[in-house]
Order: structure tokens, then C-alpha cells, then sequence
């Protein structure tokens, strides 16, 4: 299988955020199961910079886009058992930032045009074309334009995958021929136009084979106006192509047995070498040398859909628990004066760094005890993976990838990997907080088994990469062959989303496809986005939910009208314990039996309805 990887960032050549992590280590992975896999990005300055003298020149064409006719080198390098691809225009890519420029429009449509102009200079012709974020949203629908003309781009199959439906690639529609080149019937017929602009995004989704969301629950939230940020008609048109697909981790990278970059490595067995990483920790950010006083950490961008909300309104209450914060991140203002603020109301307990410093977060990693991540949205979220593998245990709200990695933590039978709240409420975010540092006060045991959960977790790439490769599999029609070594993994039900080993708890992820859960808790507290302004180059800004507190609008989705599930997914399970659903579900299994049934078809009705 031939796969060409088309992304805007990679690691380790340049990253903003944990789609450069993914394509990083995704590509990789695909190889090792037998994919023939090249990566295509920009060749930006910075990568020029810092890997120009291992780069092969390969050559160099012209890519005609609109009225533009523009010179694109092509440079490559092998790696990982992966070709990877730089396209070259300095008047695009030699800039300081890799985004945010008021031309970006212009250098990813650029970007896109020459993949698909380039692709006569690849090493192979594609079956399979996956593209990333607004970025590369263009591809699939060049391949689209060019197919009409030439049969060779109508034998390239597409897969988008969402890492954050936030950033569309929203523009005025006007600007379609001049900046695109294509032709206003694209926005006529709507296949582009979304709420009046051309939106990149959904043109990509409506033309691709396959989209998926990076978490099973992302996918499944991105059919909600609360997360999909006008998206939620579209997504719901797409769902029978539509599914989420968890990310992983580097397992190499990111392994406290080895990883040269902490004080003292450690390991299930021997975790002694945990307890020197946190008091370099507590010395290194200036907190009291306390080894029984359980860290709390939050390694994050300081912006609001974090959830940084719910720690500004119970930071008080949180620090009157027997526990020390550590935050580092940079973002907004208002948080970051927020935390400045407060860390200086609690010397030697709370210490915050405004910084983005890879040395320190794995610091943090490894020597704190617990980690929050309590997010409004999560598309997947690699931090807390990252966290459990250290032994810090995560205490997350139960959203997109959050909840599909953390397990809530049932210490009566000991199950479960960290601590999870449903609400986007504060009150019970501090409700679990507290339940977190008092297991570890007061029951250590149970806290280090509970952590060895978290450790044994299995967010290795090859799993995500067999689901990947069971996509394209699906939609360039091929057979797959299994290795021998994955057979057994290969023969689990297709919707097998666990990411954790067999000793972990029995929960499953919710299905990508399922029904809104009735204690969905975000659609019930907050208001449905409003028209949000559009900027013709920016990404478009969430707009900030009311407080949580706030009485249901009545726009909101009421779980009754949503969509039925797609047929073949199974139903979802509670979060509740496993016992207690068992017990309920076989009560109540009879008595609904005939309800379900004529429920079904009425929501099969108003589904073709829609
Ligand atoms: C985006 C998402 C994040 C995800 C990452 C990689 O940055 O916000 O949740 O882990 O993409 O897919």
C-alpha cells in the first residue's frame, strides 16, 4: 500500500502543537507494518536551518495556481523507513513563524497545489493520500478538479483527519478563483461554503474518502454544536465515512527506563528513581521539599478551552487540600496574570513557570504525582498519555480523547488509571482533586497500584497505525495482510478502541458513533456557538461559553434529537461500573427490547429525513 502523508509539521523537523507529534511518529509506524509511506511538508526556514546539509536536492518544477506560476524545489530524505518530502519556495516558507501570516491562505494553497503537481516527482503514485487540518484541506479537492480532466488523479483515495475542527481555513468567497484557482462553482453548489465563506475544511471533508477525528469520543462530539464549531450538519452528513481514531504516543521517546532527559530513571519495578525526580522538581520550581505531599501538575497552553476557568474559580479551595500545583505554559493574558497572581499567594506550594520548555515539562512528567487536565474540549490530548507513562496520574474531565484514555480510578476492586469528572463544573473537578490527594495521603497502596495502572498502559503507535491501515484498506478496496505478530490484535472486533493493556479496566471508550449520552454533561451548560466573526487568514476563535453554572438554551441538543446511532456500532456503554451496568442492562434488556425497535425506526426516519 502506497501512502503518501501530507502534513504542515512534522517532528522532529518543526512543531507547534501535537499534529507535528502525530506526524512524526504515525508515518514511521505505517512503515513498520509494511506501508510504503512519504511524507510531504514545506521547507520551511527553520527546517532548512536545522537540517538543510542532510537534505537531497531531487529537482525542481513550476505549479500554476491562478494567474501564479511559481518555483517549487522538491528535497527529500530517508528516515525512519520513510521518504520525506520538503517543498521549497522561499517567498512562501522562508519566514520566522510557520503560521499566522497574513498570506497563509496563499502558502498552504500554494503548499497543496505543488503536492499534487509534485506527486509526477515522488518516489511512487499514491493510492492513498492523507491529509491533516485546514493545511492540507486543499489536496482532496485539487485531486477532485484535476480528476475531472486526467484518470490518474481519480485513482487516489483521500483520508482527512481532524486533529481540531477549530481551524477551518475560512475565507471570503471571493478570493476562490484569485487565491485558489478553482471555480466559483464550488462554492455555488456549497461543496466549499459554509455560513457564507469558503471554508477549506468541509470542502475536504465532503470530497474525501475517509475523515477521521484523533479519539473515538472526538468524533462522536464533533456531531454537537457545543465542539464542531459550525461543523456539526456537516460531520452528521459524513458519518457513515466518519470515524475516530486515538493517537499514540513514542513509547521509546517517552520511556522513564531510559529517557536521558530526567534525574533518575525508573521503572514499574523499581520506582525509587520516581521519588528523586520529584524532589528535583519541587527544588528546581521552588517548591517545599515535602515527599509525602502529593504534586498536582498541569502542563498546558494557558487558553480557555484548557478549562482553565473551573482552577480560576476554585484555586482557593484547591490549595487548602494537603497538595502543592505546578503549572507551566504560556497563553493568554488573563490566565497568565491569573496564575502569576496566585502562585504568590502560596510560596513554597504553588509555582508557576510562563514558559514552553521541554525540559522542564519532562521534569514535571516525572516528578509530580498527579496531572489536570480538566478541558472543555480535547480532540486527544498526548499529555496525559505522556503523564501516565511517568507514573503521574491524570485527572482529567471526560471529553474527546481524555476520555477515551482515562479510566476512573474504582479502588474497591482497583480498576482504573486516574481520576474523571463529567461536568464542566468546578465543583466537581475540586470533588475529584480532593479524592485524588487523599487516596495518596491516606491510602498509598491503593495510589502506587492505581499508578502502576497508569504506567502499563499501552499507547503505542502500531495500534493506531492498524486502525489507520484498515482505513485505507477499506476505501482503496485492498486486502490487508495481517502480520503474524498483530494477528491477534487484528482479530479483535473492528471498534476495538481500548488503548489500555488487559490488566486495565474493562470500560471501553464510547463508540465513535454512538447516541448522545444522556449525562452528556457540556450541551446542558452551554450555549450554542454564535455566529463567529470571520477572519479571511485567521483560524476562527472559539467563542467563550457562558459560565457553567448557566440554565440550557433551549437550542441546544437535547440527546432525544439526536441522531440514532449508526446501525452497526454497539451501544454505548455507561461510564458506571461494569457490574452495575451489567446488572442494570440485563433488567432492563427485556422491558426495552420492543421500544428500542420502534424507536430505531423512527430515528432511521428522521435521519434520511435530514
Ligand atoms: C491537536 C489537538 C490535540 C491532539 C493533537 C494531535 O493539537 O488539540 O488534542 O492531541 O492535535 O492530534
Amino acid at each position: 500500500m502506497k501512502i503518501l502523508y501530507v502534513t504542515s509539521e512534522a517532528v522532529p523537523f518543526c512543531k507547534t502543537g501535537g499534529l507535528a507529534d502525530v506526524a512524526g511518529s504515525l508515518p514511521p509506524a505505517l512503515a513498520e507494518q509494511g506501508a510504503e509511506v512519504a511524507v510531504v511538508l514545506p521547507l520551511y526556514e527553520r527546517v532548512r536551518d536545522r537540517f538543510g546539509s542532510q537534505l537531497n536536492f531531487e529537482c525542481y518544477d513550476y505549479v500554476d495556481l491562478a494567474w501564479r506560476h511559481s518555483y517549487c524545489g522538491l528535497f527529500s530524505m530517508e528516515k525512519d523507513g520513510v521518504t520525506w518530502y520538503f517543498l521549497d519556495n522561499e517567498q512562501y516558507f522562508s519566514r520566522g513563524t510557520l503560521y499566522g501570516q497574513a498570506d497563509d491562505g496563499e502558502r498552504f494553497a500554494f503548499f497543496s497545489r505543488a503536492v499534487v503537481r509534485m506527486m509526477d516527482h515522488f518516489k511512487f503514485w499514491p493510492e492513498v493520500v492523507h491529509c491533516n487540518d485546514w493545511q492540507s484541506a486543499l489536496v482532496p479537492i485539487y485531486l477532485k478538479d484535476d480528476g475531472v480532466r486526467e484518470d490518474r488523479y481519480r485513482s487516489i483515495k483521500t483520508v482527512v483527519t481532524i486533529h481540531n475542527i477549530e481551524y477551518q481555513g475560512r475565507y471570503n468567497p471571493y478570493v476562490l478563483g484569485e487565491l485558489f484557482g478553482l471555480d466559483a462553482g464550488w462554492a455555488k453548489d456549497g461543496t466549499i461554503l459554509l455560513d457564507g465563506d469558503a471554508n477549506l475544511l468541509k470542502g475536504a471533508i465532503l470530497c474525501a474518502d475517509a475523515v477521521n477525528a484523533v479519539s473515538p469520543t472526538y468524533a462522536n462530539e464533533l456531531k454537537m454544536p457545543y465542539f464542531a464549531h459550525r461543523m456539526e450538519g456537516v460531520m452528521r452528513q459524513c458519518s457513515n465515512k466518519l470515524s475516530g481514531v486515538l493517537n499514540g504516543i513514542d513509547m521509546k521517546l517517552y520511556d522513564p527506563r531510559t529517557d536521558g532527559r530526567i534525574l533518575k530513571n525508573f521503572s514499574l519495578e523499581d520506582m525509587a528513581g520516581k521519588d528523586d525526580c520529584k524532589a528535583e522538581l519541587q527544588r528546581m520550581v521552588g517548591l517545599r521539599e515535602e515527599p509525602h505531599t502529593p504534586i498536582v501538575a498541569m502542563v498546558s497552553r494557558l487558553v480557555s478551552h484548557k478549562g482553565l476557568d473551573l482552577i480560576c474559580e476554585v484555586l482557593h479551595d484547591m490549595m487548602e487540600l494537603p497538595m502543592q500545583l505546578v503549572v507551566l505554559g504560556t497563553g493568554d493574558q488573563r490566565y497568565e496574570e491569573f496564575f502569576h497572581w496566585a502562585a504568590q499567594q502560596y510560596p513554597g506550594r504553588m509555582s508557576v513557570r510562563m514558559d514552553y520548555n521541554e525540559d522542564l515539562s519532562m521534569a514535571i512528567y516525572a516528578g509530580a504525582d498527579l496531572f489536570l487536565m480538566p478541558s472543555k474540549s480535547e480532540p486527544c490530548g498526548l499529555s496525559q498519555m505522556i503523564a501516565m507513562r511517568y507514573g503521574t496520574v491524570p485527572i482529567v474531565r471526560e471529553t474527546g480523547g481524555l476520555k477515551d484514555t482515562v479510566q476512573p480510578c474504582e479502588s474497591w476492586r482497583d480498576a482504573g488509571n486516574g481520576f474523571s469528572f463529567a461536568n464542566y463544573s468546578s465543583g466537581d473537578m475540586l470533588h475529584v482533586i480532593r479524592e485524588a490527594v487523599y487516596l495518596y495521603k491516606d491510602y498509598p497502596d491503593v495510589f502506587s497500584r492505581l499508578r502502576q495502572r497508569a504506567m502499563s498502559c499501552d499507547f503505542s503507535w502500531a495500534r493506531s497505525a492498524r486502525e489507520y491501515l484498515r482505513i485505507y484498506a477499506t476505501i482503496t478496496g485492498q486486502a490487508w495482510p495481517i502480520p503474524t505478530d498483530t494477528r491477534r490484535a487484528a482479530e479483535m472486533p473492528a471498534e476495538e478502541p481500548a488503548p489500555v493493556e488487559e490488566s486495565a479496566p474493562v470500560e471501553e471508550p464510547a463508540p465513535a458513533e454512538e447516541p448522545v449520552p444522556v449525562e452528556e454533561p457540556v450541551p446542558a451548560e452551554e450555549p450554542a456557538p454564535v455566529e463567529e466573526p470571520v477572519s479571511a487568514e485567521e483560524p476562527v476563535p472559539a467563542e467563550e461559553p457562558a459560565p457553567a453554572e448557566e440554565p440550557a438554551p433551549v437550542e441546544e441538543p437535547v440527546p432525544a434529537e439526536e441522531p440514532a446511532p449508526v446501525e452497526d456500532k454497539p451501544a454505548r456503554k455507561p461510564r458506571k461500573t461494569a457490574a452495575k451496568t451489567a446488572k442494570k442492562s440485563e433488567k432492563s434488556e427485556k422491558k426495552t427490547e420492543k421500544k428500542t425497535t420502534a424507536k430505531k425506526g423512527t430515528a432511521g426516519k428522521k435521519k434520511s429525513a435530514e
